[in-house]
């Protein structure tokens, strides 16, 4: 039986992909940064996930205004880093889960859950900056991806609970999938972030701080939390948070939280990351 041993949150921050691919990753600026990581790299080399369901946000490179699916998850063999601009970034293909991803397709869609399937897609840094965290620089990644899409660019997004909702659909399609698959499930994102406007720039630690507390402890309270208040107290861009709850939906009540990082600013944002334990 395919089981969810774990859940990843982390940001995507694009600098961050810069800053390795560049190899500045000993400056002064990035240093605090990495060196939160520490701790997760030799975690996740020990846990050696046979599949991660990575919960991220696409930023204009699979889509565009011409279309924006809510959700989309990718059930394809490869994807390829997006060319976000300055090139794709030189990190390797990503390989897909076909099986397990067309399994939790038909389980979370007749689960009531209404998914776009991707057949073919590039990914960007918002799926890339998090493997590239947690495993460094390899010459292959070291396990399959499947890629699960939330709109959270193009108002309007779907709400937490939604999200937190989807997350337990998920868990329960993975357990339904008969190979003994290892599945660690990330979302990734936040935290609070603005990116244009008259409040480019803002960041919220104590809502930070708050909702590292109720993500680990209360999250079918987190879940309520209206999307107006991502946007008022953690900036426009901090509704990336949302794809937070679906992995913690996806993981049982209780956790155990491995490792907590909270750092400012890394680029625009306050970047978080923690690592949960199913239990
Ligand atoms: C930045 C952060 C993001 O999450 C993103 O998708 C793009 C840019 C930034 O801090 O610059
Ligand atoms: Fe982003």
């Amino acid at each position: 039986m395919a089981r969810i041993t774990a859940g990843v949150a982390t940001s995507h921050v694009p600098a961050i992909g810069a800053a390795i691919d560049l190899g500045k990753t000993a400056d002064d600026y990035w240093k605090p940064v990495f060196a939160g990581y520490e701790f997760s790299k030799d975690w996740i080399a020990r846990e050696k996930p046979d599949v991660v369901f990575l919960v991220y946000n696409d930023h204009a490179s699979a889509f565009s205004l011409k279309t924006i699916p809510t959700f989309a998850i990718a059930c394809g063999e490869a994807f390829k880093p997006a060319d976000e601009g300055w090139g794709p970034r030189p990190v390797p293909t990503v390989k897909g889960c076909p099986d397990l991803a067309w399994h939790i397709a038909q389980s979370v869609i007749q689960d009531d859950f209404d998914l776009t399937v991707m057949n073919e897609m590039d990914v960007d840094h918002g799926l890339t900056v998090p493997l590239s965290l947690m495993f460094g620089q390899p010459e292959a990644w070291p396990c399959l991806v499947i890629p699960l899409l939330v709109n959270v660019v193009v108002y309007p997004p779907p709400s937490g609970q939604r999200c937190y909702d989807l997350g337990k659909a998920i868990a329960r399609a993975v357990k339904s999938f008969d190979d003994d698959l290892n599945v660690q499930i990330w979302g990734t994102g936040g935290m609070s972030h603005q990116l244009q406007g008259p409040r480019a720039g803002l960041i919220n630690t104590e809502f930070d701080h708050e909702y590292l507390e109720l993500l680990l402890n209360d999250p079918d309270r987190l879940a309520r939390k209206p999307h107006i208040d991502y946007l008022r107290e953690a900036g426009s861009e901090g509704i990336e948070l949302v794809m937070w709850l679906t992995m913690r939906g996806a993981l049982n009540a209780n956790v155990n939280e491995l490792h907590r990082f909270y750092h400012v600013p890394a680029s625009n944002t306050a970047l978080g990351h923690v690592i949960y334990q199913n239990t």
